[in-house]
């Protein structure tokens, strides 16, 4: 594509200038002005009641006309001002045509708001989001959020679906590749970071697009990891899991909300006042607004809550659903339910508020339109390249490696003349390295692991030789033989296994964790030769790899690692950048274990405490846990290794002693410290992580609560203390009483890599 020095300078000051720091709760976007809300109150006293129902509806630009549209078509629609946000449309001469209806036909001019789902990048797609949060680090994040709302932006396209803050547990649900993991103080970081970032500085700069953060909420706490499933969450569970992630998008400015499709304790989440009124507004203040998922309102007739179309707009807009996207029910019921009386005017005067407030917040009133962008594809431009590239290396995961010949595996050291097989689906498949809701990525942008390390070889006169083995699905063993014969002629294999990029993502859940059909028995058969393995696994989801785990010297977990795939994996693999991402979602070692996290709740059984206190002696048959498995993750959350070693000590607090009735009513804060040494011969970067655990309060807490981490970048010898603080936010839950408050107890803290390691320090926390 042809560039504009403009557009070069300012992706590349992108790089050079990360924002604020990400990982502390922020100003938030400002919303609404006393001037704003007096624009709106004009606007508003304008408008007729079909003309407030109009803006409630939301469309997809391909499907502009449907049932309840039967009488007009989208043109009309559109100009009669009934059509307050049309999403799909992909480039700016789409939105501007359509924007051209609204503005030029309507008669009070209102902007259309265009939306789309951008969720790891517009046309520079990123790592999945559960690779990216595997990076921990939420700056990084922040910086591609912000790349793909410039990209976004310059279509006319001012709103995201995205980000997708729902807590996984379950690596069956295909939707826990677009998420954050299993932990609500991490997916709250990253949260706060995909809002920064799309959002900007402020709405009205043009380049910034409104998030939502999506699915409101427990969805992905869908029994059995089927997609759109129900879900039973108590109460004190989703205001300590669930919702704190939305808690944060909300205090960090997000100006929209998507109601879930999933029943919540047997109520439609799209149509439950619990969630989307009091909790959201009332007790929030939240200021935006709230849209359904895709014909969610509709659906609460197929859960059973409503036998008719005007009864499900009914409960939906009652219960808090601002927006209908795509159910095509409340543009035909809603001003008819007003006349009759069932709908308070106030209701839809409070509806189209919401959703202007987000229109003037982004000045679109005033800018209505985008200049026709010649070209959509902008990922020719190095900085978005560069930073696809960052975004990949810090998203692997190493899992395994051990020494082979005296050194662990990896970095690689091939020299000259010797011969490397690639071995798997996955190392040249453009398409699935994009992985799942990469909307507008292109297959062709993506640069393949055989693509880059073929540059490699040639440069460094490394031979190389390839064979597939198998399919993705695993489908053939026919391929086994010659990989086999590839392997033995080789010094080194490398296998590229995994999911293909649609197995996960949206309506994608695996009943099986493992590697697809045949791919287990090809990895069985290469490794059987006894040449030294490199297994890079690509997938949406922790995959159960017993087996791998304990017979291949190097794995490396790769996700779906986007566009700079094979450039990420091969400056990794060969040490020229070193592997830093850490575990953001338990691994199980078998299915049969799901759900498996971290921060479970202890049991009685055994009888012995993990941190130590036992009230008998153990018993080894009557504990919670399996008679043919480990109770422990293959991998544990937190957990990933790098090309050097940490050591950590001088775990320290300044208090053995804190007052719960202080803290809850004045503030006051613990600081936990400790030292992290580079005790390897290679400089890297350890992420080290601050764990709690309350005892003694007045209902049981996790064995373990993630509430720190800080990442540090070291040469070998060299050591550096991180400090952490605990106050009223970390410490305190929702107890007995459901009031969230810190209680007086034991509290335990670890300084750790991961969420299996380290040893406690205890602190009393009196009255
Ligand atoms: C359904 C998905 O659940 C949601 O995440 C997405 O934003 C909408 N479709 C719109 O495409």
């Amino acid at each position: 594509m042809k560039l504009t020095p403009i557009t070069v300078i300012s992706l590349g000051a992108l790089l050079l200038t990360p924002a604020r720091p990400s990982d502390v709760a922020g100003q938030g976007t400002v919303l609404s002005t006393p001037q704003s809300e007096a624009r709106i109150q004009e606007l508003l006293s304008r408008m007729t009641l079909e003309e407030k129902v109009g803006q409630l509806n939301q469309l997809s630009s391909g499907s502009l006309t449907g049932p309840a549209r039967a009488v007009q078509d989208g043109d009309a629609l559109i100009r009669t001002g009934m059509v307050g946000s049309l999403f799909n449309s992909v480039t700016s001469k789409e939105t501007n045509f359509y924007q051209k209806k609204a503005i030029d036909g309507s008669r009070l001019h209102i902007p259309i708001l265009f939306g789309l789902d951008v969720i790891h990048g517009f046309r520079t797609i990123f790592p999945i989001p559960l690779g990216l949060s595997a990076s921990w680090d939420p700056a990084l994040v922040e910086q591609t959020a912000r790349l793909a709302a410039q990209e976004t932006s310059r279509q006319g396209i001012r709103w995201t679906f995205s980000p997708m803050v729902d807590i996984a547990r379950d690596p069956r649900w295909g939707r826990i590749a677009e998420g954050a993991g299993e932990d609500p103080y991490l997916g709250s970081a990253f949260a706060r970071a995909y809002v920064r970032g799309y959002q900007g500085r402020r709405l009205d700069d043009p380049s910034s697009i409104v998030a939502c953060a999506k699915h409101f909420v427990g969805y992905g706490a869908a029994e059995a990891g089927r997609d759109y499933n129900t879900t039973e969450i108590s109460e004190r569970t989703l205001r300590d899991v669930y919702l704190p992630p939305f808690h944060a998008a909300v205090q960090e400015g997000a100006g929209t909300i998507m109601s879930a499709f999933n029943s919540l304790n047997g109520v439609p989440s799209s149509a439950n006042p619990l969630t989307l009124t009091t909790i959201l507004r009332d007790e929030w203040k939240f200021q935006g607004f709230v849209d359904s998922d895709w014909t969610a309102i509709r659906e609460i007739m197929l859960h059973g809550i409503a036998d008719d179309e005007a009864t499900a707009a009914r409960k939906s807009f009652l219960a808090g659903v601002d927006m209908d996207m795509q159910s095509d029910v409340y543009l035909p019921y809603l001003a008819g339910l007003v006349r009759s009386g069932e709908v308070p005017m106030a209701r839809v005067d409070d509806a189209v508020r919401r959703i202007l407030r987000i229109k003037f917040a982004l000045g679109l009133f005033e800018h209505p339109f985008v200049p026709e962008a010649p070209d959509s594809n902008p990922t020719e431009v190095p900085a978005s390249r560069a930073l696809a590239l960052k975004a990949a290396e810090e998203s692997f995961v190493l899992l395994e490696n051990h020494p082979v010949g005296g050194a662990p595996l990896l970095p690689l050291a091939v020299s000259p003349g010797k011969q490397v097989a690639v071995i798997g689906p996955l190392a040249d498949s453009p398409g699935d390295m994009l992985g799942p809701w990469a909307g507008q990525g292109v297959a062709g942008d993506a640069v393949t692991f055989k693509t880059a390390l073929g540059a490699r070889a040639l440069h460094e006169g490394i031979r190389l030789q390839f064979a597939q083995g198998t399919d993705i699905a695993g489908s053939t063993t026919s391929g086994i033989e010659e990989a086999v014969k590839v392997a033995l002629e080789s010094d080194l294999v490398i296998m590229t296994l995994g999911e293909s990029g649609h197995s996960s993502g949206e309506a994608s859940a695996r009943s099986r964790i493992d590697l697809p059909g045949a791919q287990e028995a090809l990895l069985e058969a290469v490794v059987g030769t006894g040449k030294p393995v490199v297994l890079v696994l690509f997938s949406g989801r922790p995959l159960a790899i017993e087996w791998a785990s304990s017979n291949v010297p190097a794995i490396l977990m790769a996700w779906f690692p986007g566009l700079q795939a094979g450039p990420a994996l091969v400056s990794t693999l060969f040490g020229d950048s070193s592997p830093v991402g850490r575990l953001t979602v338990s691994v199980p070692r078998y299915v049969g274990q799901v759900p498996i996290y971290y921060n479970h709740l202890n049991t009685g059984r055994p009888r012995v405490d993990p941190i130590g206190l036992g009230t008998t002696k153990a018993d080894p048959y009557y504990v919670t846990g399996y008679i043919d498995e480990k109770n422990t993750a293959l991998y544990p959350f937190g957990y990933g290794l790098g090309y050097t070693s940490f050591s950590y000590s001088a775990v320290a607090v300044d208090t053995d002693r804190l007052s719960a009735g202080q803290i809850n009513e004045h503030g006051g804060q613990l600081t936990v410290s400790a030292v992290v040494r580079n005790s390897g011969e290679r400089e890297g970067t350890e992420t080290a992580q601050l764990y709690i655990r309350l005892r003694g309060t007045s209902v049981a807490r996790p064995v373990r609560e993630l509430k720190g981490f800080e990442r540090v970048h070291l040469a070998p010898g060299e050591s550096r203390r991180v400090e952490f603080k605990l106050g009223k936010e970390e410490l305190s839950f929702w107890n007995l009483q459901m009031k969230q408050v810190v209680e007086p107890g034991s509290l335990y803290v670890w300084v750790a890599p991961d969420s299996s390691a380290g040893e406690p320090l205890k602190v009393e926390i009196a009255q």
